[in-house]
């Protein structure tokens, strides 16, 4: 792909550094992390100069590493790698033992010596792409190598880079905050949650208040309810190790869904700055009515997916996933009710639905109008006028669409429903960014806007794990597990709990 330099990135970060990936040789590492950084090298978005340094258990040379990440942006269909040979002279490799500090005090050394070649002034990224086991581990080894304290020993500024799961409930979220802490300063700690970064879910604070016609009605009197819908079509993959103990609470709602949540739901922030944009979102959090866990089945449908057909092809169910226990009650999908208690939301349902092997992959956001109040149609055509809707599309349509009435053309009054289209991609020529190229970009800039805080995280296991122990304690009791069809749109249960209120897919 030739990329015309008027399209290319604006915004180039302006401090030079080390991005130091830890995990070099895992996945994460050679499908997200080395595309997005040779994506942004080639569209003139990475500081210059900038060094990478990938650190793995495994023992390899630099020539290895380097030619295993080139097959992995080839396998990936990146047909671009006329700029390979620059950006692979940028790419260095160190082993690394990350329960040893010898081995930290000489990946310190080598990093010491890269600044003094490269001139990258000591200010350094430190990316957590390995299990989550690891993350204390390796915190800890940063910060006694004197690797974390900014502005010392030939350091510049130092920033470390977590990814979900913080934690698998509120405990463990707070231990594992305590030892980032240990070495580094919130300010310097960036906790990941790619659905942030992506454009559409970014265009969600645009839409809502850079125009004045949304807000005045984005709100219990004209809003009958709100559905947020993150549906996959793949099902668990390689990763039922992980995901057996995470299910879809864990894996979905306790970030994303979360925050899509926050991003519908939030007051304006004042000005648009990482802190007062976090404030808004946390608020939303604290203002979430627990769930009555005595009468679960009301407000949440869990379900896991058999067996069935996903693009006419024949897949197998949940339990017959490699890894997976043959009699798991591992949740793959969830439905959740729930209520905001504060004077804009009271009484509005939002419907939180997440999960795999669904019919389609599909993200959006629903803005259910209410019905107008009074008809003066009705003589013709009934009481029936269909109400206001506005979606927005996060994914694959990055769309926003706006239905409303009309009159059909012709001698008789008849209504028809038409919908106002826009397509995010319509006018854009310049480069698009994934999200991962957006993170890693904003990070590198210490813009924490697009990152979780930690009393965000605090607050949404504090809703979350009671709902997480009731399920794990309740399942086949008070709570079921229902199961769906692969390729279907999950349980009928789920269907009931909206209908209930009149709600349709
Ligand atoms: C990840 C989850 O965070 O998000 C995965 O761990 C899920 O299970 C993925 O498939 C969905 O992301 P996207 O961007 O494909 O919607």
């Amino acid at each position: 792909m030739n990329i015309p330099a008027d399209t290319r990135l604006a915004v180039r970060p302006e401090d030079p550094c080390t991005i130091v990936i830890f995990g070099a040789s895992g996945d994460l590492t050679s499908r997200k992390l080395v595309p997005a950084l040779y994506n942004l090298y080639v569209n003139d978005g990475l500081p210059e100069p900038v060094v990478i340094v990938g650190c793995s258990r495994t023992q390899m040379t630099q020539q290895q590493f380097r030619d295993s990440l080139k097959s992995a942006l080839v396998a990936a269909g990146n047909a671009d790698l006329s700029r390979w040979e620059d950006f692979a002279a940028r790419l260095h490799y160190k082993d690394v033992v990350y329960d040893s500090s010898p081995s930290f005090k000489d990946l310190a050394a080598s990093l010491h010596r890269l600044d003094r070649q490269f001139h990258t002034r000591g200010n350094r990224i430190f990316y957590l792409a390995v299990p989550p086991l690891l993350y204390p581990k390796i915190a800890e080894m940063i910060g006694q190598a004197g690797l974390s304290r900014e502005g010392e020993n030939g350091n510049g500024w130092a920033r470390i880079v977590v990814e979900k799961p913080f934690g698998r409930d509120l405990k463990t979220a707070l231990q594992l905050d305590q030892i980032l802490h240990g070495s580094f300063k919130e300010k310097q700690i960036f906790r990941i949650d790619h659905y942030l970064a992506k454009e559409t879910v970014q265009n969600i604070l645009v839409l809502r208040f850079a125009n004045s016609i949304f807000e005045p009605i984005w709100n219990r009197r004209y809003i009958d309810y709100i559905r947020i819908t993150a549906a996959e079509t793949l099902g668990v993959e390689h990763r039922a190790g992980y995901y057996e103990q995470a299910g879809v609470i864990r894996d979905m709602f306790q970030n994303h869904m979360m925050q899509l949540l926050a991003l519908t739901a939030m007051e304006p922030p004042s000005i648009f700055e990482a802190d007062w944009v976090r404030d808004e979102r946390v608020k939303v959090f604290r203002a979430l009515r627990p769930f009555p866990v005595d009468r679960l089945d009301e407000n949440i449908v869990l379900g896991q997916y058999g067996p069935g057909i996903i693009d006419g092809k024949e897949v197998p169910g949940y339990r017959q996933e490699p890894g997976v226990d043959p009699e798991s009650m591992t949740p793959t999908f969830a439905r959740m009710k729930v209520f905001i208690d504060n004077w804009r939301w009271q009484g509005v349902p939002f419907f939180l639905t997440s999960g795999k092997r669904l019919s389609k992959k599909l993200t959006e956001i629903i803005i259910q109008f209410k019905e107008v109040p009074h008809s003066m149609f009705r003589t013709l055509l009934g009481e029936d006028i269909t109400a206001n809707r506005l979606t927005l599309g996060i994914q694959p349509d990055e769309v926003i669409n706006l239905t409303f009435q009309t009159k059909q053309p012709g001698a008789k009054v008849c209504l028809q429903s038409v919908t106002m289209h826009f397509d995010y991609q319509q006018e854009y020529k310049g480069p698009f960014l994934d999200a991962y190229e957006k993170v890693l970009l904003d990070c590198m800039q210490g813009d924490h806007i697009l990152f979780w805080r930690q009393d965000g995280i605090e607050l949404s296991w504090f809703f979350l794990t009671p709902i997480l122990e009731q399920c794990e304690i309740c399942l086949g009791r008070m709570i079921q597990l229902h199961p769906y069809k692969a390729g279907s749109w999950g349980p009928k249960a789920a269907q009931e709990l909206m209908g209930a209120i009149g709600v349709t897919e």
